[in-house]
């Protein structure tokens, strides 16, 4: 591990809110940096938000707001969610912050000073969406875009142009100079594929809007704004103070930029390229990761499937959450969010393997030691103290490779070696005979497991490896680390103190599942009858009522044009309060069979929206007559 280490996170675009896609580019940045400390290097973090662009001025626009002020609003949210999650970044960087600005406008003019950015004409196809223009030849057919298949629209305006086709013989020499240059390694091909195609320069400015950091004074050119993806790539640089108070440019090159794949061109292609043209070192690694799916379709909130973190981590633990999105996906592979495999991942590794044996430790420590568990010597165990040591001997390698998946499987089999020997060894059996010492020197052996266990699960878990070193007695830090994981060593004695459960076995799931967007269901059509089979009436609520020995329902009269109001049990009780209910018209599926629900009658149900972050009742969008069919 270098003696400094730069992390990065991408900026997230603020029309969007926090989902599972963003917090696990940012817990990976997290763990990394977590790990490079406590292996001594001096390590920055870096996140943000990346605010600038026509995207952001229309999202805005649709709300009816100022875009900065829109801005502030998202990017405070973002924020807010990793100060709640306690990432430990060095600096949240905001586009809109005016060092970052002084900076690209600097780069901007560095790269006209050298001749790398000249004036000229351009006609392409343009998606918003994706700030990025498209060849007639790239587009798919009806002319949409071939990332994110919205409509793209023609745009011919003079711009300013970077060479980028000059640094295309230099970007292959990159790509080849190491091995990990682009991770993972598979990555690297299609890379290397698109940029022997032949570049052609980018364009760097925009005149069709106004919302961007404008073009150097020296450059004298009002009408223009800097593209937004040069603007963002140069937070990179910027937030060391590259181009204003250059102190922590000590942290340059990055030692890695996480990114999600549907970036890695930018990262891969522009941003080296730029750095070449500000004669500025290139980055030592460009990692992208997978998507986060749900149902087979990538996370966002245009598809209105997205899992709000937040929810997941205050039902299962943040740092469950963290274990599991590492865990069960290999970096750089898509992986479906399936709340059954998170709460298996629970129950087996986590509170079965590790939490298991922490108190099966801590129960025996203190049944037979009185909590202080002693040897003179290791001498029995040799083989699972070796078994361990290969182990271990292998997991830097997979840490910074980012492969966490078997980072955590392999560190795992260390706790599966100390509970197999608990069972073989049967220490309950030995105590009957008085042998105390054999049975002291196993609970040291299994000390050093859990020791060992916690500094390198330190940088996932953080405060679940606290608590295992405050039950055993030592320290999570640099000088620890370095005696019982880089030297090897293995202590001789733990001092024990009670501790609470680790982690709670989950009976049953805490989140509403989401339902799975249309466009992921294949082969679920049916007939416009079969859906016509179902009445849906609008119906004004009457009177709300809360059912007892239940935090979930409310029992509701609904006024359907019929003779007497409808009584529905419905579990909305956790998203609205009943007096705003009153007076609400609903939608209600009228000609449902009548159910029991807690003892009480219910008649129909209402129809509500959810999705990770919460529940809406569909209502009419202006007011109708009771009974009034909806089709
Ligand atoms: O692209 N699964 O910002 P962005 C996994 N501002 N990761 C996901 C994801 C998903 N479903 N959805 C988003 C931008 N991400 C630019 C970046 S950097 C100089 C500028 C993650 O808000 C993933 O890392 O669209 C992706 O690259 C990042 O969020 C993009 O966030």
């Amino acid at each position: 591990m270098d003696r400094r280490f730069y992390v990065t996170s991408p900026i997230y675009y603020v029309n969007d809110v926090p989902h599972i896609g963003h917090a696990y580019s940012t817990i990976i940045c997290d763990v990394l940096a977590r790990g490079a400390r406590l292996r001594g290097a001096k390590t920055y973090f870096l996140t943000g938000t990346d605010e600038h662009g026509q995207k952001i001025e229309q999202a805005a626009e649709a709300r009816g707001d100022k875009p900065l002020a829109f801005a502030n609003r998202i990017s405070a949210e973002f924020k807010a969610l990793w100060d709640y999650f306690g990432i430990s970044y060095d600096r949240f960087l905001r586009t809109t912050d005016a060092d970052h600005i002084q900076g690209v406008q600097k780069a901007f003019e560095k790269m006209f000073a050298n001749g790398d950015i000249y004036k000229g004409e351009f006609e392409g196809n343009y998606c918003v969406s994706c700030e990025t223009f498209w060849t007639s030849t790239q587009l798919l057919e009806g002319g949409v875009c071939p990332d994110c298949g919205k409509p793209t629209s023609v745009l011919k305006e003079e711009n300013y142009f970077f060479r980028l086709s000059k640094y295309q013989d230099r970007l292959l020499e990159w790509y080849e100079s190491g091995e990990d240059v682009i991770l993972p390694r598979s990555r690297k091909n299609e890379v290397v594929r698109f940029v022997r195609e032949g570049l052609d320069d980018l364009s760097i400015t925009r005149t069709n809007f106004e919302w961007g950091i404008k073009l150097p004074e020296s450059v004298n050119d009002a009408r223009h704004v800097i593209y937004v993806w040069l603007d963002a790539l140069m937070n990179y640089a910027t937030a060391l103070g590259w181009g204003t108070d250059e102190r922590l440019m000590e942290f340059w090159p990055a030692s890695v930029h996480v990114i999600g794949k549907d970036i890695l061109r930018f990262h891969a292609i522009y941003w080296p390229a730029f750095l070449m043209s500000l004669d500025l070192p290139l980055p030592k690694c460009v990692a992208a990761h997978g998507w986060w799916t749900k149902d087979g379709a990538k996370m966002s909130k245009s598809k209105g499937n997205v899992i709000s973190p937040k929810e997941v981590a205050d039902s299962y633990g943040y740092e469950q959450f963290c274990y599991f999105l590492l865990r069960d996906v290999p970096f750089g592979q898509d992986g479906d969010y399936a709340q059954k495999a998170f709460i298996d991942r629970i129950n087996s590794d986590l509170a079965n393997d590790l939490g298991n044996l922490l108190s099966r430790l801590l129960g025996m420590g203190k049944k037979y030691f009185h909590n202080i568990i002693k040897t003179d010597q290791l001498r029995l165990f040799e083989e699972e103290r070796r078994e361990t040591d290969a182990i271990i001997a292998q997991l830097d390698a997979l840490f910074d490779t980012l492969q966490f998946h078997r980072y955590l499987e392999e560190l795992f089999k260390i706790f599966s070696i100390a509970n197999k020997l608990i069972n073989d060894f049967k220490p309950w059996d030995k105590i009957k005979k008085n042998e105390f010492a054999a049975v002291g020197e196993m609970l040291v052996f299994v000390g050093n497991i859990l020791a060992k266990g916690a500094l390198l699960l330190a940088p996932v878990m953080p405060k679940k490896s606290e608590q295992i070193a405050l039950a055993i007695g030592i320290s999570i830090d640099i000088k620890t680390r370095e005696r019982l994981i880089e030297k090897g060593e293995w202590d001789t004695s733990y001092d024990l103190s009670d501790s609470p459960v680790l982690f709670a076995r989950v009976e049953k799931p805490a989140v509403i599942e989401n339902e799975a967007p249309l466009a992921a269901k294949i082969d679920n059509r049916i007939s416009i009858d079969d859906f016509l089979k179902t009445e849906i009436v609008v119906g004004t609520i009457v009177d709300v009522q809360e059912v007892q020995k239940s935090d979930s329902l409310f029992v509701l009269q609904i006024d359907l044009g019929e003779a007497q109001p409808r009584q529905i049990v419905s579990g909305i009780r956790k998203f609205y309060d009943r007096r705003s209910l009153i007076g609400l018209q609903v939608c209600v599926a009228g000609n449902l069979k009548s159910v029991n629900i807690m003892g009480i009658k219910s008649d129909g149900m209402i129809l509500a929206a959810t999705d990770g972050s919460g529940l809406r009742l569909i209502t009419p969008e202006g007011s109708m007559a009771n009974g009034a069919r909806v089709r």
